[in-house]
């Protein structure tokens, strides 16, 4: 490749991504597809004026790139800052910074904005701490075999069966999610609306078509789900929850033992999940799921 500024950023980029998986995931380098992919995805922000970006050069070496790239979650923003490359150590005021011109950028101040921070990225984290952020939510990365082997399911039960829901059960999954998150107060789904509704009914058709969901039935209905996706040896839940007449009884646990069974025929290896509910991060440290990703409201 030849050295012009959008691949000397883009070496930059990988080469950070690629050093904070080494702590993670068991396949430490992206796949070669896995890196064109990627590369392609930060040449596109890097050439779209829809994206906010910043960087500085002392010759061919990068230090400091900023890209911030506007995704939605459940109809909330998302920055994806976990971009900062400063070969030279972060400074508070910078930080404090970028995060102003960011938000200017978002022109519509519609939506709460996120951004990202890599959890090795220990400088960037004490920054946040010291400008009084607090993280909003959390990505947790595990890995398949290991989670699986540490999980306490607890013990067959009649009443409650694992099943593989139809694309008839959309409805009941859709109102069992929106009456478990709206019962949590921890959870970062928020306020129900009608946006969120059609975003989750969306989900479901994809993941319940590609037979991706496992349930719990009692007494013929659906008492909870999770829902698995993913790519390459990289599983990923997209959602779990349990109703909230029958938390508390292991359910979820039986839920990650058949979505975890599902990853392995998959041949997925490692697996993500995105949360800021506290029992399944208490529940993460028991099973070794670690954060990956720290979420900042900013
Ligand atoms: C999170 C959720 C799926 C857990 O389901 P559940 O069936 O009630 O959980 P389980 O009974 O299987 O318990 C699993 C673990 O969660 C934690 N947990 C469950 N209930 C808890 C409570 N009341 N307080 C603290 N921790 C709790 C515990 O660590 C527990 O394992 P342990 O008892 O061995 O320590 C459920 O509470 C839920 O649907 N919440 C709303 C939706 C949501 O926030 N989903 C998560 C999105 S990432």
């Amino acid at each position: 490749m030849k050295p012009n500024l959008n691949n000397i950023l883009l070496d930059a980029y990988i080469r950070d991504i690629n050093q904070a998986r080494k702590q993670y995931f068991t396949q430490k380098k992206f796949t070669k597809k896995k890196g064109k992919e990627i590369k392609r995805y930060c040449l596109s922000v890097l050439n779209s004026e829809s994206n906010y970006k910043n960087f500085e050069l002392k010759g061919h070496d990068v230090t400091k790139m900023v890209i911030a790239v506007c995704d939605t979650h459940f109809g909330e923003k998302i920055i994806m800052c976990n971009t900062f490359i400063f070969a030279k150590g972060v400074s508070a005021e910078s930080v404090k910074h970028e995060i102003k011109q960011i938000k200017s950028f978002d022109s519509t101040k519609k939506l709460p904005l996120f951004i990202s921070v890599l959890a090795s990225d220990l400088p960037m984290l004490k920054i946040m701490e010291s400008l009084g952020y607090n993280p909003w939510s959390y990505n947790l990365v595990g890995k398949v075999d290991d989670v699986l082997s540490r999980l306490k399911v607890p013990d067959n039960s009649p009443e409650f069966i694992v099943i593989i829901p139809s694309k008839r059960s959309i409805s009941e999954l859709v109102q069992g999610e929106k009456a478990a998150h709206q019962s949590e107060a921890t959870s970062c789904v928020g306020k129900w609306s009608k946006k969120k509704e059609a975003e989750c009914i969306k989900h479901y058709r994809q993941w319940l078509k590609a037979k991706m969901v496992v349930a719990v039935k009692s007494k013929n209905k659906i008492i909870g789900a999770l829902a698995v996706m993913g790519v390459g040896s990289n599983g990923h839940i997209g959602t779990i929850w349990v109703h909230p007449k029958f938390q508390g009884n292991g359910i979820s646990k039986m839920l990650y033992q058949a979505g975890l069974q599902k990853m392995k025929e998959k041949k997925y290896v490692d697996f993500t999940g995105h949360t800021s509910t506290t029992k399944v991060l208490n529940y993460a440290k028991k099973i070794n799921r670690k954060i990956f990703l720290y979420n900042f409201k900013i």
